[in-house]
């Protein structure tokens, strides 16, 4: 681990104003209270998490498995994005956003399975200068951090300072598995050691399957995936929570419609006002805010928001709203500026709900992940070609050497939700795509049209309308409960959503 590095302040050296004498050091290292070392209960998800590790150590018996949380991302210069762990290391610590960058969770091969420990960077004492002259991690600069003991009660996990974390390392073989994607600098340094594993030449390993090491970790990154396609009870509790907290920023946008619409970059006050709602009720949001007035909701991941919100125009706001516990929401309305629908846009957006019924009416456990998908472009098929947009009939449209159609949507209609906005995405098509939906699972029903302003197959009047429906859904035991109904999405209900 690059310990060194990480201890090293970046960059201060022409604006620190740290004395650096060893009487000054003297002086503040000492006088400090004794700093409380209560351990606290173990957090709700920790029991959670224990399950999710015994799935995936189910999976890979024998092998030590690393799973790194990731380091902080510079930003520029001495300045980071903000931090967030690994979903992977998440889902199987429990640990959100209150996670320490650096830190890796190591599960070792042991009698019963694998044991589990999360090395990170604990407190330092006040005896070092870290506390006071380290901007990066010292706890004068970014806050109070827990002791060892601290998180391995609150995580119910063993832990470990990181510096023993050289120890793993240093115990890499054939049988070492690493999350990839988490944590560069742990990744080069597990394919090093596991190239230089002697003992198997390169034949023996290709025999063995085990190649150079790369082939399970992408076996791991998979399962990894796949263990979370069903979500526990306490994940939907997070869904529902974050669901809320969305339908909260939603109604501030709607609150703050006069202002906005004064401004002459009002998407940047839809964004600004839910973002606002999602730092208050949450930790940030799921993934960049889509606020799309007027023809913007043409561009399916508009996240610019850099133009105004008019009275006569729609706007496609796809906001989300991420918990501390990293689950976020996935939610699109589309709403018109002036309180009422037009008539094309009435006629647009009533199609595109329909779309969302007739998918949303077919889930329940035992149905396949596409049939959702394939039951909306059913709809809207048949509603471009009662529009007399298609060039051939809606049947034939659908056929798959066809799909004109498609030109009003080219996304697809479903993606699992969770801890990643498209959570699960390495799972195997036949577990996802091609997958037998169960109880459990939550997926968003996202049908949309989208008429380009210059699309010169449609009618004037369609041009630049843009309609996105997007519900979060959980497959339950009988079928399917919307867990976003609470939003308003028929025509009437957002018109008079509108009015409030
Ligand atoms: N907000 C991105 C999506 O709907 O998938
Ligand atoms: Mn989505
Ligand atoms: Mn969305």
């Amino acid at each position: 681990m690059a310990e060194s590095e990480a201890q090293a302040p970046r960059a201060t050296s022409n604006r620190s104003t740290v004395p650096v004498s060893d009487v000054f050091r003297d002086y503040i290292s000492s006088n400090w209270a004794d700093r409380s070392d209560a351990t606290p209960a173990p957090r709700e998800q920790a029991r959670f998490a224990a399950a999710r590790r015994a799935s995936i150590s189910a999976l890979h018996p024998g092998k030590r498995l690393i799973l790194p949380a990731g380091a902080a991302k510079t930003r520029s210069n001495d300045t980071d994005y903000p931090f967030r762990a690994h979903s992977a290391f998440a889902h199987l610590t429990g640990w959100g956003s209150d996670s320490e960058p650096g830190s890796v969770l190591v599960l070792e091969p042991s009698a019963d399975g694998h044991e589990a420990t999360v090395y990170f960077r604990e407190r330092a004492g006040r005896d070092s200068d870290e506390f006071y002259a380290n901007p990066d991690i010292g706890e004068f600069w970014i806050g109070p951090r827990p002791s060892l003991s601290q998180v391995a009660a609150d995580l119910g996990l063993n832990t470990a300072g990181i510096a023993d974390f050289d120890a793993v390392l240093d115990s890499v073989d054939a049988n070492t598995l690493v999350l990839r994607d988490a944590d560069r600098d742990v990744t080069d340094q597990v394919d090093g050691r596991r190239l230089l594993d002697a003992d198997l030449e390169l034949a023996e390993r290709e025999a063995d399957g085990v190649g150079n090491g790369t082939d399970g970790d992408v076996a791991l990154a998979r399962d990894l995936s796949e263990i979370r396609l069903v979500k526990d009870s306490y994940e939907i509790e997070q869904m529902r929570l974050a669901v809320a907290a969305t339908k909260q920023g939603f109604d501030d946008v709607i609150a703050d419609l006069p202002a906005i619409v004064a401004h002459t970059r009002g998407e940047r006050l839809v964004e600004g006002t839910f973002n606002r709602r999602a730092r208050a009720e949450g930790y940030t949001v799921g993934y960049d805010t889509i606020a799309a007035s007027g023809p913007h909701a043409c561009i399916l991941h508009w996240t610019r928001n850099d133009g105004p919100v008019m009275p006569g125009d729609l706007i496609l706001l796809d906001a989300g709203i991420e918990l501390e516990s990293y689950y976020t929401a996935d939610i699109t309305r589309t709403l018109p500026v002036n309180g009422t629908f037009g008539e094309t846009q009435r006629l647009v957006y009533e199609a595109v709900r329909e779309a969302a019924d007739a998918a949303f009416e077919i889930v329940k456990p035992g149905i396949r992940f596409r049939e959702i998908h394939a039951t909306a472009m059913a709809v809207i098929a048949r509603k471009t070609s009662e529009w007399g947009l298609l060039p051939v009939s809606a049947d034939e449209s659908m056929k798959s050497e066809n799909q004109f159609h498609r030109r009003y949507m080219v996304h697809g209609t479903s993606h699992h939700l969770g801890i990643d906005v498209h959570d699960c995405a390495q799972a195997r098509r036949d577990l996802y795509l091609d997958g037998v939906l169960e109880a459990g699972m939550v997926f968003t029903i996202e049908p949309g049209l989208y008429f380009q302003p210059d699309d010169l197959t449609v009618p004037a009047a369609f041009r630049g309308i843009g309609v996105r429906i997007e519900d979060n859904i959980l497959v339950t035991e009988s079928g399917a409960e919307n867990l976003s109904i609470g939003i308003p999405r028929t025509a009437d209900d957002v018109e008079a959503w509108l009015r409030r």
